[in-house]
C-alpha cells in the first residue's frame, strides 16, 4: 500500500486509539506488514503517558532495522529512566548502525545523570554519528567538569564535524569580527565604485568585512585572449591570492559565488593532444583551506547550439575512447564565509522592512540546474547573462547590500545590482572593458539620479578615496 492509501486507512483517530490502548495496539501490530508498521510508528506523535511502552518494546526484536529504530525513537518520547538498560542493550549490541544511533540518542533524551557514564563510553564509538549523538546527550551536562573534560578529549577527533561541535560548544571558539560596522552597512567610498586596475593591488585597500556578496567569473586560464599566465600553477596561485582577499573583505557568514568551468587548450599540432583543465575542481580545495565553506553547486546549462561543437570526429567514426561531449555546462560554486553562526543570524542583522523588500516572491528555479542562454557581446568575449546575475543577487543578498566583482569585464553584475536596489563595487584591469562598463551603466541612467552617480577611478584615486574618513 502506498502512503496516500495508508493515510486513508490509518487516520489520526485510529492512531489516537492505538496509542492509548496497549492491547489493541499489540494485536493491531501483529497483523500488519512492515510498511504499515513503519507508517504507524512515524505517525505516533507525543507519547508521554507510556501506554505504548509494551507494544513498542515487543517490536525491538523485529527483523526490520527501521522498525527497531523507530520503536526506540518512540520509546524515547516516554522519557522513562526504566528504559535505560533497554536502550543501552540496543546501543551496544544491535547489528544495525541506525538502531545503535537511535538508541544512543534515546539515552541522551532521558536527560538523566544516570546516563552520563554510558554516554561517555559511546564517545569512543567507531561510528561518528553515534559519537555525535552521545555528544548531544552530554552537552546537557556540560556544567559537570568530568563531562566537560571527556568532551574536550575529542578536540583532535578524526571527524571534522565532531571537532567543529566540540570547538564551538566546549571550547567556546567563535568567529571574531574585525569590523566596527553594522552587518548591513559598508564603507561609503566603495558604493557604486568601479576601479580601473589590477584587483591584487586594489583589494589591499578595502577594509576587512566590507562586502556582502561576491559573484565573479575569473579569467579562464589561457583559454581566451585577455590573460596570459606562465603556467597553470601560476594561474591557480593568482586566483588563490585574490580569493583569500575576497574572503578577508567578506562579511561574516556571507556568500561567494564562483563561476568557472573546465577549459580546453587546443592542441599545437595534429601530433599532440589538446588539454583539459578542471578549473572548478582545482580551485575548490584552495577555497576550503582559506576558510570558505562549500554550500552548493549550481550547474548553468546553455543550449547545445550555442557552444563549440566537439563532436564532428566521433559523429563520423563512432570509435570508443575518442568521444568528446559538447560542453554545455558551467559551474556556479556557492561558498559561505565560515562562521559558527547560522544563516538565521545573518537574516536577523537586517530590519524587518529590508528583509520584506528582499523576499523572492516571484516564481523561481527550484533545482540546481539553471538553463540560461549565454549573452554574446561585441567587445567582451565572456560576459555574464543578466539573468544569471539577477538570480545570484536575489538569492544571496538583501536590498542595500554591497556586491563585488573583482573581474568585472563588461560590468554586467553592476547593472544587475543597481536594477535590484543593491550597490556594486567592481574592479577591472583592461581599459577597453572599463569603457564598456560605462556604456553598460549608462543603460541604468535614471536609476543613478536616485542613488548618485557611479565613481570611475584608477588605483591612485581609489587610494585617495580610502583616506576620506568612512
Ligand atoms: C571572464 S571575464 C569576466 C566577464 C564579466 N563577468 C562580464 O559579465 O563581462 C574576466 C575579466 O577579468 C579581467 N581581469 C583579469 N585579470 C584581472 C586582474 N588581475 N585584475 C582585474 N581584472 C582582471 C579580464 O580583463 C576580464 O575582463
Amino acid at each position: 500500500m502506498n502512503r496516500a492509501i495508508l493515510s486513508k486507512h490509518i487516520n489520526g483517530e485510529l492512531i489516537g486509539k492505538l496509542k492509548n490502548d496497549p492491547k489493541a495496539f499489540s494485536s493491531f501490530l501483529q497483523n500488519q506488514n512492515d510498511g504499515t508498521i513503519i507508517y504507524v510508528l512515524e505517525k505516533l506523535g507525543r507519547l508521554e503517558n507510556g501506554y505504548s511502552k509494551e507494544p513498542l518494546q515487543n517490536l525491538l526484536n523485529h527483523s526490520n532495522e527501521n522498525i527497531r529504530a523507530l520503536s526506540i525513537k518512540n520509546l524515547a518520547k516516554i522519557e522513562d529512566i526504566i528504559l535505560l538498560p533497554t536502550f543501552i542493550k540496543y546501543a551496544s549490541t544491535d547489528e544495525s548502525t541506525i538502531v545503535r544511533r537511535e538508541a544512543v540518542s534515546a539515552i541522551g533524551r532521558l536527560r538523566n545523570e544516570k546516563a552520563i557514564p554510558t554516554l561517555i563510553n559511546f564517545l569512543k564509538d567507531k561510528d561518528p554519528k553515534v559519537v555525535m549523538q552521545a555528544i548531544r546527550g552530554l552537552l546537557v551536562f556540560s556544567y559537570n567538569s568530568n563531562v566537560k573534560n571527556e568532551l574536550k578529549k575529542l578536540l583532535n577527533h578524526p571527524n571534522e564535524l565532531i571537532r567543529e561541535v566540540i570547538n564551538k560548544e566546549v571550547n567556546g571558539v567563535q568567529y571574531q569580527s574585525k569590523s566596527q560596522q553594522k552587518h548591513d552597512e559598508f564603507p561609503e567610498f566603495l558604493k557604486n565604485t568601479v576601479v580601473y586596475g589590477d584587483v591584487q593591488e586594489i583589494i589591499k585597500y578595502v577594509p576587512d568585512e566590507s562586502v556582502h556578496l561576491t559573484f565573479t567569473s575569473p579569467p579562464y586560464y589561457n583559454a581566451r585572449d585577455y590573460s596570459i599566465y606562465q603556467s597553470y600553477d601560476e594561474y591557480l596561485n593568482f586566483l588563490e591570492r585574490v580569493f583569500k582577499e575576497v574572503h578577508r573583505i567578506t562579511k561574516e557568514g556571507r556568500f561567494f559565488v564562483l563561476n568557472t568551468s573546465p577549459i580546453i587548450i587546443p592542441r599545437i599540432s595534429r601530433q599532440h593532444a589538446s588539454k583539459r583543465y578542471p578549473i572548478p575542481y582545482d580551485i575548490h580545495p584552495l577555497l576550503i583551506k582559506m576558510g570558505w565553506e562549500f554550500i552548493d553547486d549550481i550547474v548553468w546549462v546553455k543550449p547545445e547550439a550555442s557552444v563549440k561543437n566537439r563532436n564532428a570526429g566521433f559523429l563520423q567514426h563512432r570509435k570508443p575512447l575518442a568521444y568528446k561531449p559538447n560542453a554545455v555546462t558551467e559551474m556556479l560554486m556557492v561558498y559561505r564565509k565560515k562562521t559558527d553562526k547560522l544563516i538565521d543570524w545573518n537574516i536577523r542583522q537586517y530590519s524587518w522592512d529590508k528583509v520584506k523588500k528582499s523576499k523572492v516572491l516571484e516564481e523561481y528555479e527550484t533545482t540546481n540546474v539553471w538553463r540560461i542562454d549565454p549573452t554574446f557581446d561585441k567587445v567582451h568575449t565572456a560576459v555574464f547573462p543578466l539573468e544569471l546575475c539577477n538570480r545570484v543577487i536575489k538569492f544571496y543578498s538583501f536590498v542595500g547590500d554591497l556586491i563585488f566583482d573583482p573581474f568585472a569585464g563588461s560590468g554586467t553584475l553592476g547593472r544587475a545590482a543597481l536594477n535590484l536596489n543593491r550597490n556594486f563595487f567592481l574592479t577591472e584591469k583592461e581599459g577597453k572593458y572599463i569603457n564598456r562598463i560605462k556604456e553598460e551603466l549608462n543603460k541604468c541612467g535614471n536609476l543613478f539620479n536616485q542613488v548618485g552617480q557611479p565613481k570611475f577611478v584608477n588605483l591612485q584615486e581609489f587610494i585617495a578615496l580610502t583616506k576620506v574618513k568612512i
